[in-house]
């Protein structure tokens, strides 16, 4: 088979060197990718929101499968384009993918099929908003945009005076342009959070091994919110209990819900949970796999990923059996000095072989190979990632493995994986 994966960052790494292992595929592409993603895919400079340029690549390389990884192409209607051209395709169409295009979409068809979230209410008006949040005024309060924000559309102010300024930003200077129309406003809730991604069909739904993001730049969970510095999986906060009482009262609702709505979800969903002390709540949907959650769950997947893409697309999903790897895995992000404001590129990056290190699998985010150097492109740059007997085990060496990799201003997190061994002593 022949394989295109629209994206370039982490993740599209991580589903590349799984996707690699397939025993059905011969050939990868990969567009725009990265410098590291090319020792593994042949690299095609279109952009991953190009719809008629991928399709046109599709075409050129005679792709069998197209992955469309990332939000934005999905919430365009890649898959649709590419599946009226007669491509299998991994991902959903546009009228599934607004699970996560439009949070509004998403807390509505919560609200109606009773799928346990924060409380909220809808606004398209900058002064209606404030009115609300000073007539409540319960702080923290949650505000997110309507639409796609690369991540960042979610504040959480303290005060009146930081609702205020947020509100002026998203609604009236329209930071995230349109996306910031409308804004949820919602409760505030309080627990650990925990990242489940799932294989669905639209007839049944298989989640993966769990994982737990780190979204703030510094150590204890301090500083800017970013796209995630670290992850782990397991996720220990996820006992058998909660997975079961999620499965039954979150996800298999939500896939319920999605076809009642004539909006069959198949490809990947990615449950962002709060286990509240009140039970799991769902703090968002994204209709894709994660970043860096990929990259820690996809290692301990032991069956042929291709079979599952099929499965998916067959319909067939139920009677595919899924197996998973005991072991634990941890992925530590690198960062160029900077991120996620302003940061340079063009950074020499040592320590590497041909993109890797033995004894560990090193995921490039924001690589590119510049006069035959590996250079930095991107705000997030590695994702150095072990696997390991425990959580412990497997962050030793990603660590071990970090120190060894330097590029001048680099950034990563030292304390990845410390509240999950908290619980973990603590038995959660
Ligand atoms: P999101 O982009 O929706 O994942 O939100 C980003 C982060 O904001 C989440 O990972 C949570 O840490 C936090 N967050 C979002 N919604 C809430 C909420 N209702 N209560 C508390 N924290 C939240
Ligand atoms: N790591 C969070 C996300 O992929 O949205």
């Amino acid at each position: 088979m022949r394989v295109l994966v629209v994206g370039g960052g982490g993740r599209e790494h991580a589903l590349i060197k799984k996707i690699k292992r397939s025993s059905k595929v011969d050939y990868i592409a990969c567009c725009p990718g990265n410098g590291g993603i090319s020792y593994d895919a042949e690299c095609f400079s279109v952009s991953a929101t190009d719809v008629e340029g991928v399709v046109a690549l599709a075409k050129k390389i005679n792709a069998d499968l197209v992955v469309v990884a990332p939000d934005d192409p999905l919430v365009l209607g890649m898959v649709d384009a590419l599946e009226a051209e007669g491509f299998k395709t991994f991902g959903p169409k546009a009228a599934a993918a607004i699970i996560e295009g439009s949070k509004v979409f998403s807390k509505n068809l919560m609200l109606k099929y009773n799928i346990p979230t924060a409380e909220y209410k809808v606004f398209d008006n900058p002064a209606e908003v404030i009115a609300y949040i000073r007539e409540k005024n319960e702080y923290p309060t949650v505000i997110k945009a309507d639409g796609l924000a690369l991540g960042k559309g979610v504040i959480i102010p303290e005060t009146l005076e930081e609702a205020e300024a947020g509100v002026r930003e998203i609604m009236e200077d329209k930071v995230f342009g349109e996306s910031g129309s409308r804004v949820v406003v919602e409760e505030f809730l309080t627990g650990p959070e925990v990242s489940v991604l799932a294989f669905t069909d639209g007839k049944c739904v298989k989640p993966m091994v769990s994982s737990m993001d780190h979204k703030r730049a510094l150590d204890g969970d301090k500083g800017l919110n970013t796209g995630g510095m670290g992850t782990v999986s397991p996720n220990p906060y996820y006992t058998d209990e909660i997975a079961a009482e999620c499965m039954k009262k979150i996800f298999i609702p939500t896939i319920d819900a999605m076809n009642k709505e004539g909006r069959t979800f198949k490809g990947c969903l990615y449950f962002g949970l709060m286990i509240t002390p009140k039970g799991p709540k769902v703090i968002e949907y994204n209709c894709r796999f994660g970043d860096p959650e990929t990259q820690v769950v996809l290692p301990r997947l032991k069956t042929d990923i291709v079979d599952i893409f099929e499965a998916i697309n067959n319909e067939t999903l139920s009677e595919l059996e899924i197996e998973w790897d005991d072991n634990a895995c941890t992925c530590v992000i690198m960062a160029s000095g900077g991120y996620p404001k302003s940061y340079p590129k063009g950074i020499e990056i040592n320590g590497l072989t041909d993109g890797q290190l033995d004894g560990v699998t090193v995921y490039h985010a924001g690589t590119a190979i510049k006069d035959g150097k590996l250079v930095t492109s991107g705000g997030r740059v590695l994702g150095v990632t072990a696997l390991g007997n425990d959580v412990a085990d497997a962050l030793k060496k990603s660590y071990a493995a970090v120190d060894k990799i330097s590029f001048e201003g680099a950034h990563f997190r030292k304390d990845i994986g410390k509240r999950a061994l908290e619980a973990l002593k603590n038995n959660c």
